[in-house]
């Protein structure tokens, strides 16, 4: 009996292990925070000035209000525009209870992917978006973004690429067969489109094209994937001011968006894909990755009659350390919102009980920060908050979705000197804006997760995971301690961090950092980052699991 215990032991492990390979098979593209180097080096080339929403003014970085302020700008856009899909309507102008819709004068998105389409391959730089479907590009312009004068974000031009095709009106995935008799004659001439999103005014239309879409593999392997998208001849409405100038990728659900056609085409194993964000923002998102088969997972709620479907869970109990309280609610998971918006009784009892277990001492920072109600103030010389209570919501089914880096850093400047941090706070609001809005677990919540959108499957799927090595992480079940770098005390052996997220600047990445804080999105990684020490014990995980097989091995051939 105790023999055939090791032999599942062993399996296990053996399983462990093939499945860490196996995880980095996913092909896709990394992603770039819209406030990040790669991403303003873009909209820089584009003519967007310092100070615009799409780049912060002069030296603000991750942690300053002026950061705050902006991604708390952007995750009201996405609310108005979550509201607007779901009146159905797709007149809905932007109106906030709180503030003026003027201010929203962009439609923005959080994330984006630097992409390459045709042969010679032109780069792009696209916007990801969960709440659409088609992938589209600025194309033989008659009104597209004004592009700057640098040779970045020309557009698409189909006849300079020797693997593009037109997309004719009899085409499967031609959804407009009855416009094309206005534009040429029946079924043999291209498949107009036209998009509208919510905002008013907004949208993009053209004809649908077909060409390779270049991809890289997990081990670096370049795979090239047909993929039909919209020759965008028109931008309309926001589209011309600032938002989705390189064209935008839809993640949505219909058969026409990027993971639908990767599937379809059999190029990637499944109707799935992941994203994974560490803390200082990296992230990537692999298509056709339907996760592990020891991944948590939770059923989505089916849409019903709404046009846009989106990832929404239930949840049942919220767990702040020992203490598990029941309280029942669905919530929307979109890696497109910064933060997570929580409606009572789930807030108050996440808040109340997160604030009970902190040792620092409460404080509030304004402007920036004012909807963040929970904030502590570090002590002078103090780096890292002293004790991360271990927050997780337990889902349909009874898995459990751990918080590993729930919080934002606040950081300040002293009479214009470096920015240092100053506090943190909950990355935690409430719904305000209306009291009907949907809970949403937004891109703070999934840090140190690889979650996967198996929409095959209609499950989500997440586990702990290291985005820099693209590789599932030991889980010690055991919360961060440290609030920045761990350089000091807590990073001796044994310390109960197992899920500790090392800072490493990506290889792909370029050089053009502001400072520590690259590259953007959930804030983390503190100014005294030390990248040695943390190298060393990410790799610790392995070892052990490779001693471990061993150790297992010799013991099973002495049985
Ligand atoms: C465009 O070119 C002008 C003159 O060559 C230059 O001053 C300006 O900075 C350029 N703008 C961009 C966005 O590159
Ligand atoms: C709305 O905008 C106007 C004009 O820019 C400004 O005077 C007013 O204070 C703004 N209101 C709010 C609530 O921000
Ligand atoms: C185009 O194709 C559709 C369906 O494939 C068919 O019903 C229609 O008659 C065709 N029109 C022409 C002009 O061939
Ligand atoms: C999420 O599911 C709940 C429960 O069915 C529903 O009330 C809510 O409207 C859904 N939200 C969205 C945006 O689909
Ligand atoms: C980044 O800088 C380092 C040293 O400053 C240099 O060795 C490396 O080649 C640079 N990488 C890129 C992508 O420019």
């Amino acid at each position: 009996m105790a023999h055939c215990n090791l032999l599942v032991a062993i399996a296990a492990v053996v399983l462990f292990l093939a499945v860490g390979t196996e995880a980095s098979g996913g092909i896709g593209f990394n992603l770039h925070h819209r406030f990040s180097p790669v991403v303003r080096q873009w909209m820089e080339a584009r003519g967007h000035a310092p100070g615009s929403s799409w780049l912060l003014p002069g030296d603000a970085p991750k942690g300053s209000r002026e950061y705050y302020s902006a991604l708390l700008r952007h995750d009201r856009a996405v609310f108005a525009r979550r509201r607007g899909l779901a009146n159905a309507d797709g007149q809905s102008t932007l109106t906030f209870a709180d503030g003026n819709a003027t201010r929203l004068d962009t439609y923005e998105y959080l994330h984006y992917a630097e992409v390459e389409v045709g042969t010679p391959s032109s780069k792009f730089l696209v916007a990801l978006d969960t709440g659409s479907d088609l992938f589209w590009l600025p194309c033989e312009c008659k009104v597209c973004a004004k592009t700057g004068n640098t040779t970045t974000g020309l557009p698409y031009s189909p006849s300079q690429s020797s693997t593009s095709k037109t997309v004719p009106c009899g085409h499967p995935l031609c959804e407009r067969p009855d416009a094309c008799g206005a534009v040429g004659t029946g079924n043999s001439s291209s498949c107009p489109y036209e998009v509208k999103y919510v905002s008013v005014n907004t949208g993009s239309s053209g004809v649908l094209v077909q060409d390779v879409l270049h991809l890289v593999d997990g081990g670096g392997k370049a795979v090239q994937a047909p993929i039909v998208f919209g020759c965008g001849q028109v931008q309309t409405g926001h589209f011309l001011r600032g938002a989705a100038d390189g064209g935008l990728m839809g993640l949505g659900m219909d058969k026409v968006s990027v993971p639908s056609a990767l599937a379809s085409s059999g190029l990637v194993a499944s109707d799935s894909f992941s994203m994974c964000f560490s803390r200082d923002g990296v992230g990537r998102i692999n298509f056709g990755d339907a996760g592990s088969p020891d991944q948590a997972e939770t059923p989505f709620i089916a849409a019903g009659s709404l046009q846009h479907p989106y990832y929404n869970i239930s949840v049942g109990a919220i767990t702040v350390d020992s203490k598990a309280m029941a309280v029942e609610f669905t919530a929307i998971v979109d890696s497109g919102t910064s933060f997570t918006y929580l409606n009572d009784p789930a807030y108050t009892l996440l808040t109340t009980n997160f604030n009970s277990r902190v040792s620092e001492a409460r404080d509030t920072y304004g402007s920036g920060y004012e909807k963040f109600e929970y904030c502590y103030r570090l002590s002078p010389g103090q780096t890292s908050m002293r004790r991360l209570p271990a927050m997780s919501l337990t889902t349909k089914g009874g898995a459990v979705f751990p918080m590993t880096w729930p919080i934002i850093p606040v950081l300040a400047s002293t009479n214009g000197g470096p920015y240092h941090p100053i506090g943190y706070c909950l990355g935690v609001i409430k719904n305000r804006i209306s009291s009907t809005d949907d809970a949403t677990i937004g891109q703070n919540f999934m840090t140190g997760l690889k979650v996967v959108f198996d929409r095959r499957r209609s499950v989500l799927g997440w586990e702990k995971f290291d985005c820099y090595k693209d590789a599932k992480m030991q889980d010690g079940g055991s919360p961060d301690t440290s609030l920045g770098s761990p350089a000091g005390d807590d990073s001796t052996p044994g310390s109960p961090n197992g899920d500790y997220v090392p800072y490493v600047p990506l290889p792909w990445e370029n050089n053009a950092t502001d400072g520590p804080y690259y590259p953007g999105g959930v804030p983390l990684t503190w100014p005294a980052r030390s990248g040695s020490g943390s190298s060393s014990r990410a790799s610790f995980g392995v070892l052990l699991s490779l001693i471990l097989l061993h150790v297992l091995v010799v013991i099973s051939v002495a049985w």
